[in-house]
């Protein structure tokens, strides 16, 4: 029998790995916006979890696929909670994941408090518009360099409590069992087994 078919709604491509990796135990195939060019992205705003519900309803609208999305950012206890939901359009558009890390280190230099954490919204939506949103939570320390080649974004620069090294040092089983996007994917399977029930 076929899997059923799930978009992910985000070009992401690091995010993409992870969430096939996170979801290999269900009967699901996760395919990429790459497979739909014509479904546009919404615009997001800063909110994680209206963010997560928008960019779910409006791929699965477009595509007819249930859709899984997320929002998530880090938050810096040493900046007041930023660079939160704007973390992927920290610095402006010309800078790439490495130069938002390095933006980061400059900004924190000099800063004792290292605390900060990783959050993420995870929603599913239906072409018919139901959908469900959880929240996964990782907490850490800022790094004072960045370490390590796995991952994406800021893993280089975030230790995770707990652990030796950072995100980035991480296999990938250790970062899917403890990550922000591990953690509000398990509080969603029940909302998996549902589409997988129908
Ligand atoms: P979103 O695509 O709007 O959710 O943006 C999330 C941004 O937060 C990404 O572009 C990364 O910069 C950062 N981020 C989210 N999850 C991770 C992670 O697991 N590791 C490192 N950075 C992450």
């Amino acid at each position: 029998m076929p899997r059923p078919r799930l978009v992910l709604a985000s070009g992401n491509v690091g995010k993409l790995s992870e969430f096939r990796e996170l979801l290999g135990d269900l009967a699901v195939e996760l395919v990429g916006l790459a497979e739909f060019p014509d479904a546009q992205m919404p615009d997001e705003g800063t909110d994680y979890s209206e963010n997560a519900l928008l960019k779910a309803r409006s791929i699965a609208a477009a595509t007819g696929l249930p859709a899984l999305a997320d929002d998530s950012g880090l938050e810096v206890a040493a900046l007041g909670g930023a660079p939160g939901p704007l973390s992927a359009r920290y610095g402006g558009p010309g800078l790439d994941d490495a130069g938002r890390v390095r933006l980061l280190l400059s900004e924190t230099a000099g800063a004792t408090e290292r605390r900060a954490e990783f959050v993420c919204y995870a929603a599913l939506a239906w072409p018919d518009g139901r959908a469900v949103v959880e929240r996964g939570v990782c907490r850490g320390r800022l790094l004072l360099a960045p370490t390590g080649g796995g991952g994406f974004g800021y893993d280089p620069v975030f230790q995770p409590d707990g652990y030796d090294g950072s995100m980035a040092e991480q296999d990938a089983a250790t970062k899917n069992r403890i990550s922000h996007r591990g953690q509000a994917l398990d509080a969603l399977r029940p909302a998996f087994e549902q589409l997988l029930a129908r």
